[in-house]
Order: structure tokens, then sequence, then C-alpha cells
């Protein structure tokens, strides 16, 4: 098969729709990530995402809807603080988990009784949506357990000659995937921490939780896609803390001293001292949102370029930094399980 990268415009949207309705998947454009999308409605266009992705299938979907979709067609109750949720923060990296049953394809939720909905702000994204006119699942647009994709181009490293077509919006602004809430309770709870935080959510509904199953205590995971090995580079990689620069560059130098290539991802601050040492640097950026945007082409670029990444955490933990955080340490093979 032959997979096109097309712009958004009125022919390549007819053509996106052709595949969406003759159950294909097609490679689409967010304000987060790149996602693979097909049609809700449809067993076989859902089991196929899972197939071309290798994803596990105990780990449900999102469905994306364009802004004035219907949204009683696909969930059974709407919680009433849900519409201020709604009405801050869509379109936009925010996905939410509605009670939901029998209303798309019973392989979107994996058995849960749940759905999980987003409203992307992309503006490709929305065309497609509208183009439509119906609920695309969509997955992060990346091999399972690779890392999430920000480009076409990302895309069709992982999907060449597996879809027909990746619609190319640019470069992804947000650059990590939504925040995941589950608003099936008395207020919400966050499955996967993202671009709208804690702080943004209680500044709207006054609460809001966090999610982090007991499992020594057996119990049954709420998100499965948090359990996962994730967002990882083929090379090796490795961790350090704020507080281990110095260690961070010995380890480096030593190990490029045995030939190895060796990048060390940091914050813009430590640059100086990473090109002193001879080391080659990858440039996380200034702020959370520098961050959040250049770490999954940072892991990209790392794979291709160094047999190991070494990365030191940024200062920042909290806010937007949780969700980046969450994704590094998950692409850096930590423990740090579930967020
Ligand atoms: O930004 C995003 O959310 C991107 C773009 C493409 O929209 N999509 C994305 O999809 O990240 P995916 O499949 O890579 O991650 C979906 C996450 C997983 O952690 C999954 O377990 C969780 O959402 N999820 C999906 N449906 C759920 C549900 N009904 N209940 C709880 N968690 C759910
Ligand atoms: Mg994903």
């Amino acid at each position: 098969m032959q997979t096109k990268i097309e712009t958004i415009n009125a022919e390549s949207l007819r053509y996106a729709k052709e595949i969406i309705f003759s159950g294909g998947v097609v490679g689409m454009p967010t304000e987060t990530v790149y996602g693979l999308g097909g049609n809700a409605f449809d067993d076989a266009a859902v089991q196929k995402i899972f197939a071309v992705k290798g994803r596990p299938a105990d780990n449900p979907l999102i469905a994306h809807i364009h802004k004035d979709y219907d949204l009683s067609k696909i969930i059974d109750y709407d919680p009433p603080y849900a519409k201020a949720l709604r009405e801050a923060f869509l379109p936009g990296p925010l996905t939410l988990v509605y009670p939901s049953t029998d209303k798309v394809s019973k392989f979107v939720s994996c058995g849960l009784k749940t759905l999980a909905v987003r409203v992307p702000s992309h503006e490709g994204a929305q065309a497609f949506l509208r183009a439509v006119d119906i609920p695309i699942v969509a997955p992060s647009a990346n091999l399972s357990k690779h890392v999430s994709p920000t480009s076409a181009k990302h895309v069709y490293d992982d999907f060449a000659g597996k879809i027909p077509l990746i619609l190319d919006g640019g470069e992804s602004e947000g650059g990590i995937e939504s925040t995941v809430c589950d608003i099936t309770g008395e207020f919400p709870v966050i499955l996967r921490p993202g671009l709208i935080t804690k702080e943004m959510i209680e500044a709207v509904v006054g609460t809001c939780g966090e999610y982090a199953p007991n499992l020594a205590a057996g119990e049954r995971v709420k998100s499965p896609g948090v359990l996962y090995k994730h967002y990882s580079p083929r090379c090796q990689t490795r961790l350090f803390a704020d507080r281990e620069v110095l260690d961070a560059i010995a380890y480096a130098k030593q190990e490029n001293g045995k030939g190895k290539r060796v990048c060390v991802l940091a914050e813009e601050s430590l640059g100086g001292q990473i090109r002193e040492a001879g080391l080659a640097w990858l440039n996380f950026g200034g702020n959370e949102r520098e961050m959040a945007a250049r770490l999954y082409a940072l892991l990209r670029e790392a794979e291709s370029v160094c047999d190991e990444l070494v990365a030191i955490e940024p200062k920042k933990k909290d806010g937007v930094m949780k969700g980046v955080l969450n994704r590094l340490k998950k692409a850096c093979n930590s423990q740090d399980i579930p967020h």
C-alpha cells in the first residue's frame, strides 16, 4: 500500500472521508500529537486500529468529535459539572471520560462502561471531523510502545505502507497527549496528566482528584494505558534527577569514551555546561510549554543519532511538567507507574 501525505484541503478531505467510510484508517493531526483515526461505529475499523498499531486489546480508545457534534449520540449521562469543563477547555487538549455503553463499537472501550471523548482544537482536525461528521476513534499514531508522533513525518516513519493517507497539519503545538479526566464520579479525577492541569480544572469546578491505583492491593486499573511501557526511543536511555547534573555529565563522558554515541537531553540552562564537557546536547527548552512541545521530536532524534540518551530531569515538576515528566520517565524505562 502506498502511503500519501497530503495537506488538508477539500480534495484530501474527500479522500479521507472515502477511506473512513470504507473501514480504513487515516493519520490525522491534532494540537497534542497525531492520531490514527477510524470510524467509531465500525467494529472492523476499530479492530484494524488495534492491529496496525500493535496495541494491547485492553487499552481503550478516545472518540474525537467536532465542536458541534451532538454529544448525546454517544454518551449515556452528562454529569452536572461537565458543562463548565467543556466551556472552559474545549475544543482543546482535555479528554473527558463519560458513562456510556453500547453507543459506539464495543471494541472502543474494551469492556469499560465509559467512553473517552475529545474535541481537538486543531483546525485541520476539526475540518476532518466535520467532513466525516461521526466520532473518530484515534490513538496516538505511533507503533505501540514507540514515541508518540508530533509531525506527519513521524507518522510516516511508523506506518509507511500500512495506511493509505496521512493528513498533514504541521507540527503539533502541544506536544504531549491530552489530559484524560474521569467525570463519572462526584468530581473530576485526572487519569493521565497533560496540558490541562489539575490546578486549571480546580479553578473551574473546585475539586479535582489525581488517580493512582493501589496495584499492590490488587486494584483494577481505571485507565489501562497508564500501565504500559510507552513513548520509548529505540536506543538505550538513562534518566538522572535534576540534582545529579554532574553525575549525568560524568556518566555521559565515560560512555562516550567507550566509543558510544551519547546525547544529553537537558533544559536550556544546562546547555553551556554540557557542551563545555564536549557532549552532544539536545535542547529540551527553557519553559514547560517548550519542553512539552519538543519532547517527542527529541526522543525520535535521539534514537536516530545516538546509541544512548542521557536525560536530566528538569527542575520544575508541577503544572504541565507533571505530564512531561510522566512521559519522560516512561520513555526512560523508569518504574514510575502509573503516572
Ligand atoms: O491527545 C490525545 O489524547 C491523543 C490524540 C491523538 O488525540 N490520543 C491519545 O490516544 O493519546 P491514546 O490511545 O494513545 O491514549 C488514550 C489514553 C490511554 O491511556 C487509555 O487507556 C485512556 O486514554 N482511555 C481511553 N478510553 C478510556 C476510558 N473509557 N476510560 C479510561 N481511560 C481511557
Ligand atoms: Mg498513545
